[in-house]
């Protein structure tokens, strides 16, 4: 066994978040750990890596007993880690990024930049990814940014490679190279340890499964033994009905358009999109990474400037200046980058939820405590956020409750049309159906949805109908009973034919 972590528990502040957890990895294997929003896995590795020290327990790495009190001791025992939120110095380059506390000197001791950036460039050639290894970090989209995290890892000749969910920022082709490179780690006897929550991802890539509830390990078992209704149902804890179609069949044709895009344009990365998104609708937009998406929903909400094309609100032509003049219309925008725009992390709970209804909580400059606390309660319930109470650091919650934080902050305001950029990322397979049924009932009360996806299932679960943009213009747009996983596919490669 390469290694055995047994009985781990951990509170803070009184409140446990691990009680009794245990895992155990063999060399090469590739173990996916799973469980709900909260369930103690990111806990469970920061102890192992030694960013958290353990209350009790016991950690055995090749056969002996290691207590790693910083993050550097376990990497040089060669435990190498991917963190959900992904941890580049943002301002330096690609390069130094990647050979980050390792730089190549030369022979005269001095930083060989050469070494470097050939160095950085190889190894990111492996990932298919050919970038300007000279530029900041900060200059690249999220999936790029956590290909360099991982090829930074593989460049660390790690024995134990830590992904805590590493796909979610990551398209199709961009998740086949990932999983490439985890098959040549394990063909190496490199271990794998892979946080995730898109089941047939872990289906596809990983031999076991750790299951997490509550804290505690709840079972352990090959992959192949383990029915994927059987492993949802040891993460719940119950039986989970079926992800139910919640999608409406036709009806909302003949509702007014509330938003409408015609040949939208800024920049090169949205050239050419038309949308329409109805009175009561979840629209659905769709696209491979790059295709322009979140670029169309800054535009639609006012960050980037309108270039070319037209964007009508309630028939009222528009062109916005910045977000408040698209929020004075009514406008919410639920960003996909929870760490860059979203959240306050020293923050509590309350103010990042309440954050957006601010101005409208003050009378005469005093907020409405009482009002505030009662709108923070609903949201804490309807979403089923995790936590100690609603005065906590956000920081301190999970990622799948962060995202359901920053979901809450958006709906409060009450908007008459949302747009959301990826809703469920990061959110485990129980709460993902909650908010999409939030989602349906809100757009039954009349909310205007457009749902930004990756994931197929959601938007053929969720979506009215769905926009794919191909290369920042639109290239399909699906009614309902046009929506299936090959027409969309065919769709976002842009196979017309
Ligand atoms: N620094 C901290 N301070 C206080 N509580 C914390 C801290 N870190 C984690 N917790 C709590 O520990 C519990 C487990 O959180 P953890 O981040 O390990 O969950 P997770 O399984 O990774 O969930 P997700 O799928 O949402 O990422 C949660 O209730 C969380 O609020
Ligand atoms: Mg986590």
């Amino acid at each position: 066994m390469l290694l055995s972590m047994q009985d781990i528990s951990k509170a803070f502040s009184g409140v446990a978040a691990l009680r009794s957890a245990s895992l155990s990895i063999a060399e090469g294997e590739v173990m996916a750990l799973v469980g709900q929003n909260g369930a103690g896995k990111s806990t469970l590795i920061k102890i192992l890596t030694g960013a958290y020290q353990r209350d009790t327990g016991l950690i055995r790495l090749e056969g002996e007993d290691v207590v790693f009190a910083t993050p550097g001791q376990s990497q040089a025992r060669g435990i190498a880690t991917i963190y959900q939120e992904i941890n580049l110095a943002p301002q330096r380059s690609v390069a130094e990024n990647i050979y980050l506390s390792r730089e190549p000197k030369t022979r005269f001791g001095l930083l060989d930049r050469r070494a470097m950036r050939d160095g950085a460039a190889a190894v990111l050639k492996t990932f298919n990814l050919d970038i300007d290894v000279d530029l900041p970090v900060a200059h690249f989209s999220a999936a790029t940014r956590q290909m360099i995290a991982i090829a930074r890892a593989v460049t660390q000749k790690a024995r134990l490679v830590i992904m805590d969910e590493p796909t979610s920022s990551l398209d199709e082709r961009e998740v086949a190279i990932l999983f490439q490179t985890i098959r040549t780690l394990k063909k190496n006897g490199v271990a794998v340890l892979f946080i995730g929550h898109r089941l047939d991802e872990l289906y596809e890539i990983c031999d076991r499964v750790t299951i997490m509830r509550d804290g505690q390990t709840v079972a352990e078992s090959a992959m192949a033994d383990m029915p994927k209704m059987e492993l949802v149902r040891h993460m719940l804890g119950k039986e989970l009905a079926a992800f139910e179609a919640i999608a409406r069949d036709g009806g909302s044709e003949a509702k007014p358009v509330r938003l409408l895009a015609d040949g939208v344009g800024s920049g090169v990365r949205v050239r050419d999109v038309s949308l329409t998104v109805r009175e009561g609708e979840i629209s659905g937009l769709a696209g491979l990474l790059g295709s322009g998406r979140t670029e169309t929903a800054r535009i639609l909400f006012g960050v980037d400037r309108l270039q070319s094309g037209a964007i009508r609100v309630d028939g009222r032509e528009r062109d916005y200046n910045e977000p408040a003049d698209a929020i004075a219309d009514g406008i919410g925008l639920v960003s996909e980058d929870r760490k860059i725009d979203g959240i306050i992390p020293d923050m509590s709970i309350r103010e990042n939820m309440t954050l957006a209804l601010l101005p409208k909580l003050k009378k005469a400059g005093i907020v409405d405590r009482a009002r505030q606390q009662e709108i923070v309660t609903h949201y804490i319930k309807a979403l089923g956020v995790k936590c100690a109470s609603p005065d906590q650091p956000i920081k301190e919650l999970s990622g799948g409750n962060q995202q359901k934080v920053l979901l809450a902050r958006w709906l409060c305001t009450d908007p008459r049309i949302l747009i959301i950029d990826e809703p469920t990322r990061g959110i485990d397979i129980g709460a993902k159906a909650e908010i999409l049924k939030l989602l349906r009932r809100l757009a039954d009360e009349g909310l205007s949805v457009l749902m930004i996806s990756s994931e197929l299932e959601e938007l053929l679960a969720a979506a009215d109908h769905v926009t794919v943009l191909s290369d920042g213009r639109s290239v399909a747009a699906l009614k309902r009973n046009e929506l299936s996983e090959t027409a969309l596919l065919a769709a976002m490669a842009h196979q017309v034919n």
